[in-house]
């Protein structure tokens, strides 16, 4: 029996219940997060946490209590016997249940929190040694993709059109730029230098992007926050993908062109290696 949280509450997840009016449902009108457990040991949560409440205060939600959702989220996996192997912690928030309208619920409507805690089956071992493919596709999310909004139909398409295609992941493209994937960050290797996106209105600011940047650091890897034209993704040494889910991985072909050698590139496997070690 699976166990979840729900608005103050330990339940079976058979028996948790939302309303046909939660603002989540009807509007999309919430965020959520998605943490990396590791043998039973959540990582890089308060980070995780942090960037649950600055996207509450963009959507105006108030904050129902993020301070204590670590310590939920550690009794899930006590309940759900998850304190060795791969799992995650999925939480979600939404403006609460109230009849249909656009303007927000009256003050005091209380919003809805949902955590669980699940097995996570880690992608086949070759996708991080040998890398995967990516398809690109043009951007048609709004121009908030800094909020991680549980509004996902974009990111939802686009992810499928990607496996119809093949690859593991869709790279947006907005006005001939690279911003990310559909549910993971994107950086090109130049002259051993990591270029990405910067951290702006149009990508999420990946928890994972910000270890990579610590990791890049530790290693005396530069950095460059710069837009990447999709003609010169071609030409970038190695390409890879970062994602709580994804980690760091290696992307050798885009759109059926080849990247580099077409093999993961010095860079990306050091990366992982930091990355590994960090956990
Ligand atoms: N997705 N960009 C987008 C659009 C994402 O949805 C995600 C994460 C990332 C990487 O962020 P982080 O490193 O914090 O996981 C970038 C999660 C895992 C998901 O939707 O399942």
């Amino acid at each position: 029996m699976v166990l979840v949280y729900l608005n103050g509450e330990f339940v079976p997840q058979a028996e948790a219940r939302i309303s046909v009016d939660d603002r989540g449902f009807l509007f999309a009108d919430g965020v959520y997060e998605v943490v990396r457990v590791y043998d039973g040991r959540p990582f890089l949560m308060d980070a995780h946490l942090r960037r649950m409440r600055q996207g509450l205060h963009a959507l105006r939600i108030d904050d129902p209590g993020v301070d204590g959702l670590a310590a939920i989220a550690e009794r899930l996996l006590d309940e759900n016997r998850l304190r060795s192997g791969d799992a995650t912690i999925y939480i979600q928030i939404t403006r609460g249940a109230a009849p249909r309208a656009h303007v927000f619920p009256p003050a005091g409507t209380p919003p809805t929190v949902y955590v669980a805690a699940k097995p996570f089956q880690p992608h086949p071992p070759e996708y991080h040694r040998d890398g995967v493919a990516a398809l690109t596709v043009p951007d048609t999310r709004w121009s908030r993709c800094d909020i991680k909004s549980v509004s996902l139909l974009a990111n939802v398409l686009a992810k499928q059109a990607a496996k119809e295609a093949g690859a593991f992941e869709a790279l947006f493209v907005r006005d001939g730029i690279v911003l990310e994937g559909s549910h993971s960050n994107v950086f090109a290797v130049y002259d051993g230098a990591l270029v990405t996106y910067p951290a702006c209105n149009y990508i999420l600011n990946g928890i994972t992007r910000q270890k990579v940047f610590d990791l890049a650091g530790q290693l005396g890897i530069p950095v460059v926050e710069a837009p990447i034209p999709l003609d010169r993704l071609f030409t970038a040494s190695e390409v890879f993908l970062s994602g709580t889910t994804t980690e760091i991985m290696p992307v050798t072909r885009v759109d059926g062109r080849e990247i580099g050698d077409g093999r993961p590139g010095p860079v990306t496997q050091r990366l992982q290696r930091a990355y590994r070690e960090s956990i």
